[in-house]
């Protein structure tokens, strides 16, 4: 095989044998011999090797040790299929090989990043007029939007954080829902702000936030720059935070308000759904993913801003030899985010929605949702099973008696290939953790998975 086109082709086709064939594989290369994986790499060769055999070496060694993320039965973390629009976009991103920064390095990929924008914003109910930047995942959303709210809340107490760094300057008080996810803790350290100074906030049963106890919480120290963390889906239960009363609380304490929707916020994108979002557009700022429930493969994550001078006032830079921010009235991509070389993240989330379309997108979100519920129903009819949240959106906390059961019927299920499902500590207990985010999920998924899961639930 000699050709790019000869090679291209050889690439594509195996990833599409791999996709058609994945929802027959085992979900977990539960036997897979790693060190035979990396003795199969890991020789550097001294010379050159033809690139269709690196490609074959590539593939045979690691196509045994990945896991069928794309499949329909992987319920782990909050993990998209991968659209077929979407990856194969990210076929051509990667054939294109557009550095996304401003409209001189690519005006194809500012162009799409543009529109895509406007339609994620669109279908999210989020301001028009609000800035947007597309990253790599949910953390870097909160990190960019928390370092937009850093910004805004010194430059409101007359502190330039970007000029002046943060010593010497106000405090800024971090009030957050008190079962976050850990990236806001992250992001936190990293901005300087330090998770340690957070003040958390008491939480409902189902792990929303307790909106007296905000209040209290704003309450016990005088007003001043302050960051409330607010949440569209608790990465355990999917709860809501009450975003109407929690951003009351939080404006009458001139607080900026940060929600991290990285799946929960793709509810305000179905009628059925919408409901647990009412009020969050009303935030300062919101971060989101793609890869988990939009389906576009990794990585990419959205942060929005309801400030977009503060967003590019934190994020952008300039230099004698970069030239093109703003031109010829195109948004500069690199703007809003921390990277300046970066991948064209527009082209495969522009596919993924152009694939699925307002209805579809909705869709997605409300089957999901329904597929959750059904595991419930089904796995609640069981002797010694218990669900433990209320199941909201695609998230199912399921108990099976005591803490060391639920774990080795977890690991039953895990080592049956059948599914995979991830655990997890909530309230001070371990839980399967089911999260139903691929387009590729069937009802006659969710029974097999059931099937498995009883029988693991027996033999344990
Ligand atoms: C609520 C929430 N925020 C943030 C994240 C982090 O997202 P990512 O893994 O894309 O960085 C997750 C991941 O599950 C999440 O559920």
């Amino acid at each position: 095989m000699s050709s790019l086109l000869d090679l291209l082709t050889s690439a594509a086709t195996r990833a599409a044998d791999y996709r058609q064939e994945v929802a027959e594989r085992e979900v977990f290369p539960n036997d897979v011999d790693l060190d035979a994986v990396r003795t199969a790499l890991s020789s550097l060769p001294e010379g050159p090797t033809a690139a269709s055999v690196v490609i074959d070496e590539l593939a045979g060694a690691v196509e045994p040790a990945l896991v069928a993320t794309t499949g329909p039965r992987y319920f782990g973390f909050v993990v998209g299929g991968a659209l077929d629009a979407a990856t194969a976009a990210d076929i051509l991103t990667s054939g294109w090989d557009q550095p996304a920064f401003n409209a001189f390095t690519s005006p194809g990929a500012a162009v799409v990043e543009d529109v895509a924008g406007g339609w994620l914003k669109d279908l999210l109910g989020l301001p028009p007029d609000a800035s947007f930047g597309f990253v790599t995942g949910g953390q870097g959303a909160n990190t960019v939007a928390l370092a937009a709210a850093r910004h805004h809340v010194l430059a409101e107490a007359g502190w330039d954080v970007e000029q002046r760094g943060l010593l010497d300057g106000p405090a800024v008080r971090v009030v957050a829902n008190g079962e976050r996810h850990a990236t806001i803790d992250r992001a936190l350290r990293l901005l300087g702000l330090g998770a340690g100074a957070l003040e958390p906030v008491a939480t409902d049963a189902q792990g929303a936030i307790d909106v007296a106890d905000l209040t209290r919480v704003l309450a016990s120290a005088p007003d001043g720059p302050t960051i409330v963390c607010l949440q569209a889906g608790n990465v355990n239960s999917g709860a809501f935070d009450d975003f109407v009363a929690a951003i009351a609380a939080a404006r009458d304490h001139g607080a900026w308000v940060h929600v991290d929707g990285a799946f929960g916020l793709w509810a305000a994108a179905c009628p059925g759904t919408r409901h647990l979002t009412a009020g969050m557009e009303a935030a300062d700022s919101w971060a989101t993913d793609g890869h988990k429930w939009l389906n576009v493969p990794y990585d990419v994550g959205y942060s929005f801003c309801a400030h977009p001078h503060a967003h590019a006032a934190t994020m952008s830079y300039t230099a004698a030899y970069l030239t093109g921010q703003g031109e010829a009235g195109l948004r500069a991509p690199g703007d809003y985010v921390l990277e300046s070389s970066r991948r064209a993240r527009g082209f495969a989330t522009w596919a993924a929605l152009r694939q699925l379309g307002r209805s579809g997108v909705a869709e997605l979100v409300e089957r999901c949702c329904v597929l959750a519920r059904r595991f419930a129903e089904q796995l609640s009819t069981i002797d010694n099973v218990s669900i433990a949240n209320d199941v909201v959106l695609n998230q199912v906390l399921v108990s099976y008696g005591d803490d060391a059961r639920t774990d080795r019927v977890i690991e039953s299920v895990q080592r049956s290939g059948e599914c995979w499902m991830g655990a997890t500590t909530w309230h001070g207990r371990r839980f399967m953790r089911i999260s139903v985010s691929s387009w590729r999920t069937t009802e006659a998924d969710v029974d097999r998975s059931v099937a498995a899961i009883s029988a693991a639930n027996e033999s344990s």
